[in-house]
């Protein structure tokens, strides 16, 4: 794993925004994973400024959200797909037909997971995926457990989960989903490259044991130990308990 520690929150999020807009530059039809989170918006701003200085052309790249709520319209505000938009789709030029996130409204959401799994087949799999991770250690909504799964999937969510993200839903913890639908850890790491972003010091411990403890299901994001191309970008205060 390349390991890069920048000084501040904003640095490391636009180290962050330079790698995936190289990448687009130099692949302009890239396949991207993207991620949801807080984490993840100062990153979706760099982008933002990249595409409005003209520097980069978002108009062949084709995205696939890590994971969506089970249960929201696509138009609820309160879902992922409100989050992107807002924060990244509504601020590029990616084509609405180039982009996709699971349908948590799905009626039949095994027939939606696997409508994913081809949709991801047919343009040969993601060529980067920007991961953020869970203080549980979970990546997209694959938490901890004694087993993960594969691909994409209904997920349950864990309590700790639906505490992180109970701003979404007016800091009621109990209004947020407890189902979600999610790419599998499999998807994850057949992307040729992981970007994996974590700021503040709440994500101190959990970075530490999945980039240098055992690789375990019980820590889901241990397990991009595994692949050849990773890339951990960290601010100082996520890297403060780092052991290497
Ligand atoms: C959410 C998302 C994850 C994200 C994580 C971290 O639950 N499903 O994909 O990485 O939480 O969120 P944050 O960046 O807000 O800490």
């Amino acid at each position: 794993m390349r390991v890069v520690i920048l000084r501040s929150n904003r640095q490391a999020a636009q180290a962050v925004a330079r790698l995936i807009a190289l990448a687009v530059r130099r692949a302009p039809d890239l396949v991207l994973g993207l991620p949801t989170g807080r984490t993840s918006i100062p990153v979706y701003d760099a982008l933002a400024d990249w595409h409005r200085r003209r520097r980069v052309d978002f108009s062949r790249v084709t995205t696939f959200n890590l994971d969506e709520f089970a249960g929201l319209e696509r138009d609820d505000p309160r879902s992922y797909r409100a989050f992107m938009q807002q924060h990244l789709f509504n601020r590029i030029n990616v084509r609405a037909s180039n982009v996709h996130i699971p349908n948590g409204a799905a009626r039949n959401w095994r027939r939606e997971v696997d409508a994913y799994e081809a949709a991801l087949r047919r343009v040969g799999g993601l060529d980067v995926c920007f991961v953020g991770v869970g203080r549980n250690g979970h990546l997209g909504f694959n938490e901890p457990a004694a087993a993960l799964e594969a691909r994409t999937h209904l997920a349950r969510l864990r309590p700790e989960t639906r505490r992180a993200n109970a701003h979404l839903f007016n800091g009621r913890w109990r209004r947020v989903p407890t189902y979600a639908l999610s790419m599998g850890i499999g998807t994850i790491l057949n992307a040729r490259a992981v970007v994996l972003l974590a700021t503040g010091p709440e994500k101190a411990g959990v970075i530490d044991r999945a980039i240098t403890g055992p690789v375990t299901p019980r820590l889901p994001a241990s397990l991009l130990q595994v692949h050849p191309n990773v890339v951990v970008v960290l601010d100082r205060d996520a890297a403060r308990r780092l052991k290497v």
